[in-house]
């Protein structure tokens, strides 16, 4: 029996108004349904904030510790239930199972992390100019919120955003990716399980121009946080202008990982395979460049083409799996479509380049581990995020060469560099232009208590988690208080 689930809307599970569906399938065995969705448009997104809209005032109004001590319930559950969520990920969006755990235990990171915040929310005082005066600084909600998140981490994504903004007191509408509905909607049945009370967390299941467009022009929704694509988060933030919605925004990567001459050659290559070829390659921190110094590239080279070849690739629940399958059929022509460019382009195919077939392999989406080397920056499959496990090898004559090559794309997420020369690894941290610097470690692994985020078009200058998430999910509030008794003027009357 195939499961049928609900949006959650005021705290009551329902169908979209149509009554139309959707289902979520297995990437690794597409006749497996993971379950049927409701195809969400207009009018139910309308019914979800108009929930979070009625909800707000109760909520904002409930004191933060108290808000966080179903935020830290969320974190036990989520502890409690990991097991079941990283296999649901396997079987939804593909991902092997130890990475499900991860993903799982990302969002069980936020959310302690988070509900510590519930009684700090830290403000300012500072002192007032004039007698008998005080001054201070608050943060206070924003209202209602809407939360557009991607599959490729169907759970720690969105605990990035859910856990911050219902800590801070918002009020949420939240509109998954299609191709992992049913994570989403296990997340939202953790906060409902945790005594979330209803019309906070409002779920909406469907497409984007059908369910997530609606929360984007509504004018009641204050924020929006949106994860995905830079064609569409460019999109959104044009739309959400004309309303004047704050809009944080996390779009694409082209990573860079340099390895200089004197690197651990054998450390620079573990984490290249982890970098690249981890998640199947469809993390917006994936390793999708390779800038090797000219001395150590042949050895380099070789060597990763030797141990990429070895990895295997197959269902994520399967024992000895390194390589799920891609998200969809879609994101599998995609990725064969950049390698074709690839080839036109002049880059040399070292390994992979294939759509996998037989046996096993017909029922998913399989993509062979793929390595290109002779890459110029100038390449599409230089500059253009491809979301699969496609990695592009790319010499450099010097540090300066590799700096420059890194820099030379849209993008600014993540990026990393293999020294053991410590004056070299500083000066890499000051030169890359992206949001994360790794030494001597692949552009993957970020931890939820630093910022998270991007420069150039991966972002508009927001940052997720660490320090930035309460920042982003809360409005700053000044407030004087003069208990003087008289009139005085601020500027004027100052001795
Ligand atoms: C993403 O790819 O969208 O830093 C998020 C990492 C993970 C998060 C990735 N902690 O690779």
């Amino acid at each position: 029996m195939v499961e049928v689930f609900k949006n959650y809307i005021g705290g009551k599970w329902i169908d979209a108004c149509s009554g139309e569906t959707f289902e979520s399938r297995n990437p690794a065995h597409t006749d497996e349904v993971i379950g049927v969705f409701p195809r969400s448009r207009e009018a139910d997104v309308v019914a979800a904030i108009d929930a979070a809209h009625a909800a707000f005032r109760p909520w904002s109004r409930t004191p933060a510790p108290a808000r966080a001590e179903i935020i830290l319930k969320v974190g036990l559950l989520l502890e409690r239930y990991k097991e079941d969520l990283a296999a649901l990920e396997t079987c939804e969006m593909g991902k092997v199972l130890a990475e499900g755990r991860g993903d799982v235990q990302e969002a069980i990171d936020m959310a302690k992390f988070i509900a510590g915040e519930g009684r700090r929310l830290v403000g300012e005082t500072v002192p007032a100019e004039l007698r008998s005066k005080f001054a201070m600084m608050v943060r206070q909600p924003i209202g209602v919120v809407g939360l557009i998140t991607p599959w490729n981490f169907p759970i720690a994504v969105p605990s990035w955003k859910l856990l911050p903004a219902i800590l801070c007191g918002n009020t949420v509408v939240f509109k998954p990716a299609e191709d992992t509905p049913a994570c989403a909607a296990r997340f939202v049945q953790i906060f409902e399980e945790a005594g979330l009370p209803p019309g906070v967390l409002n779920l909406v299941t469907g497409y984007g121009p059908e369910a997530g467009a609606p929360i984007v022009e509504d004018e009641r929704v204050r924020m929006l946080s949106f994860t995905g694509s830079s064609a569409v988060g460019r999109e959104i933030a044009a739309r959400a202008g004309r309303s004047l919605k704050k809009v944080m925004l996390e779009m694409g990567g082209k990573n860079p990982m340099i390895v200089m001459h004197d690197a651990n050659l054998e450390l620079a290559l573990e984490g290249a395979l982890w970098g690249a070829f981890g998640t199947t390659g469809q993390r917006c921190t994936a390793t999708s460049r390779i800038i090797v110094h000219r001395d150590v590239a042949d050895k380099f080279t070789t060597q990763l083409v030797n141990r990429a070849k070895k990895l295997r690739v197959g269902f994520g629940l399967d024992a000895d799996v390194d390589l799920g399958p891609v998200i969809n059929e879609q994101q599998l022509k995609t990725i064969d479509e950049y390698v074709n460019v690839g080839k036109q382009e002049g880059a040399q195919l070292l390994l992979g380049g294939e759509i996998l077939t037989g046996g096993k392999y017909d029922l998913g989406y399989y993509y062979r581990p793929t390595i290109f080397s002779d890459v110029h920056f100038r390449m599409r499959i230089a500059q253009e995020e491809i979301f699969g496990p496609v990695v592009a090898i790319m010499p450099a004559s010097s540090y300066e060469d590799a700096v420059t090559i890194a820099n030379s794309t849209q993008y600014g997420l993540s990026s990393s560099i293999y020294t053991q020369d410590v004056n070299l690894a500083f000066q890499a941290i000051q030169d890359l232009e992206a949001g994360i610097t790794y030494v001597n470690a692949p552009t993957i692994g970020a931890e939820i208590q630093l910022p998270f985020g991007g420069v150039k078009a991966t972002g508009n200058g927001h940052r997720e988690a660490g320090s930035s998430a309460i920042k982003e999910f809360t409005e700053i509030k000044a407030i004087y208080i003069d208990y003087s008794g008289k009139l005085q003027r601020a500027q004027i009357d100052v001795e």
